[in-house]
Parts: structure tokens; C-alpha cells; sequence
């Protein structure tokens, strides 16, 4: 950046100081790349996951690192937990201003083989939670009067078809038509709600897979960028999303998967 050059007009910046953030299923993986990102660029994050020991341990993380943080365990699966995550994140650090419905699992199995226990558990834990986690958030950040920012991790998987992780797919689908629903009922209160499409990151959701030579031999040949993407640059879109550099930007996704689904 050239310090000493000067804009005419005033230009947005990543800047979160003072900022509450909710980030769902952030002691792994994505989330916990948003996590660390959101805290450095200043906001106060809320982590959650379905174990304790997991988010505190990387509130304490974070706050090693001179960030400021709590653990909250929340399955996103029940809307009463979320609900009183909310709750919580209100009564600890006064007020939300965004949501990060990151939290999601992947079954990967054939649609025949699938069993309704296995359906219910993906389309809990990656759509239900959308729709209750951003109605909770919604409903403070009305409440509050300050508009706030809702981003949702979907997925490529969203975007095309794939077989054995149909259930998966679909899930994301929907998360991105919620995504524009929401947008259009949460704009005028200056909410806006974005979805992010990343496409394959090594996390423990997917290691078995991309670890594999000949899957990422076979792969490779199907992504123009030849490589996997990393947690960082996902949490960076995230941090775009969440920051008023994106203040235009509702009911929109962005995909981020190497170029996998230009062809
Ligand atoms: N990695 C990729 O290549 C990729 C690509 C596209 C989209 N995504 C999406 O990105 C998101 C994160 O994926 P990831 O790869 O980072 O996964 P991950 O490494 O498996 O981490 C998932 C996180 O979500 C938490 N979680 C799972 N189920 C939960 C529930 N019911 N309630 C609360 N927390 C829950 C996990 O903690 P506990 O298990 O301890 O609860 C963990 O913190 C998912 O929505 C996924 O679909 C990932």
C-alpha cells in the first residue's frame, strides 16, 4: 500500500474492532480458520461445536494470541441450543453482528445405501441449522437495530451434481436458495446474507479422500489451479463477507473451488 497517496472518498476496510461474531463449528477445519481471521481483524468471537473442551480450547487460542473470545457448545442440529447461543453471546458480550453458519458434516454414501437416520443427520446438521441459526441471529440483530451480516459456508457440492454425496448436495442447494430468501427479507433491516462455495480443502471432513494419491492424481486433472484450496483463503473470503468492503453484496455466493466448476 503507498502510505503516502490519498483516496478522494472514503474506502471501506477490513477493520472488525468492536464487532460480536458467531462462528458455528469453529474448533476444526474452515471454521477455525474463520475464527482466528475474525479475531485478528478485531471482532470478539463466540466458537462453537458440540464439545466444551474443543472450545475453549480455541477461545484460549485465541486469546494467547491477544484476541478476545469464548466457547459456547451448541449442536446446530437443535434449535433450542442455538437459540440460547444467542442468548449467551448477547448476555456476555452485549449485542451480534454476525453469523457464521459454518458447521456442517458429509455422509458419503450411495442414495440406495443412505438410511433416513444418516438423510436427517446432513439435512440437520447443514440446512436446519442455517435456517435456525440465521433466524435466531436475525431476530437480535433486528432487535438491536444495527443491520449485521449472516454468511453461510455452502459448498460447490451446492452447485453441481455428485454422486454419493447427493444428500450433501442437496443440502448446500438449499442453503444457497435460504441464502437469497433471507436476503430479501432480512435487507431492510441493512442485514445482508451471503453464502461461500468453497471447493475441496483438506479438513478432517474430507483427509481420507484428499490425502489419496490416485483420487488427487484424478482430481487434479478436473481442477484448473491443480491444487487443493487451504483453510486460510476460504477464512479470507469469509473475512470479505463479514467486512464493509462487501456492504453491497446480499443474497450472493462466491465460489471459491479452483476453477472445478468452470468446465
Ligand atoms: N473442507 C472442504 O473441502 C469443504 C468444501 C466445501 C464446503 N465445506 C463446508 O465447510 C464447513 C466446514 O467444513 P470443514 O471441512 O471445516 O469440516 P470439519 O473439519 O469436519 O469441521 C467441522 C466443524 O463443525 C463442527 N460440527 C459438526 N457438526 C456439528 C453440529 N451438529 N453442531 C455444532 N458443531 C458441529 C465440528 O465440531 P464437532 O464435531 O466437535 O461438533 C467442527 O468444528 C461445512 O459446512 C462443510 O460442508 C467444506
Amino acid at each position: 500500500m503507498n502510505q503516502n497517496s490519498k483516496l478522494p472518498f472514503p474506502m471501506p476496510n477490513y477493520d472488525l474492532t468492536g464487532k460480536v461474531a458467531i462462528v458455528t463449528g469453529g474448533t476444526k477445519g474452515l471454521g477455525y480458520g474463520v475464527v482466528m481471521t475474525l479475531a485478528h481483524f478485531g471482532a470478539k468471537v463466540v466458537i462453537t461445536s458440540r464439545h466444551q473442551d474443543d472450545c475453549d480450547r480455541v477461545a484460549k487460542e485465541v486469546v494467547d494470541l491477544g484476541g478476545e473470545a469464548i466457547g459456547i457448545k451448541t449442536d446446530v442440529q437443535i434449535k433450542d441450543e442455538v437459540d440460547a447461543l444467542v442468548k449467551k453471546t448477547v448476555e456476555k458480550y452485549g449485542k451480534l453482528d454476525m453469523m457464521v453458519n459454518n458447521a456442517g458434516v458429509a455422509i458419503t454414501k450411495p442414495i440406495l445405501k443412505m438410511s433416513e437416520a444418516e438423510y436427517n443427520t446432513v439435512m440437520d446438521s447443514n440446512l436446519r441449522s442455517v435456517f435456525f441459526g440465521s433466524a435466531a441471529a436475525a431476530r437480535e440483530m433486528i432487535r438491536q437495530g444495527n443491520g449485521g451480516r449472516i454468511i453461510n459456508m455452502a459448498s460447490v457440492g451446492g452447485l453441481i451434481g455428485t454422486k454419493n454425496i447427493s444428500t450433501y448436495g442437496a443440502s448446500k442447494a438449499a442453503v444457497l436458495n435460504l441464502t437469497k430468501g433471507m436476503a430479501m427479507e432480512f435487507g431492510k433491516y441493512n442485514i445482508t446474507v451471503n453464502s461461500v462455495c468453497p471447493g475441496y480443502v483438506k479438513t478432517a471432513l474430507n483427509a481420507e479422500f484428499l490425502d489419496d494419491p490416485d483420487y488427487q492424481e484424478k482430481m487434479f486433472k478436473k481442477i484448473p489451479l491443480k491444487r487443493w484450496g487451504k483453510v486460510e483463503e476460504v477464512a479470507a473470503i469469509v473475512l470479505f463477507l463479514a467486512s464493509d468492503f462487501s456492504g453491497i453484496i446480499t443474497g450472493s455466493y462466491i465460489v471459491a473451488d479452483m476453477g472445478t466448476t468452470c468446465g
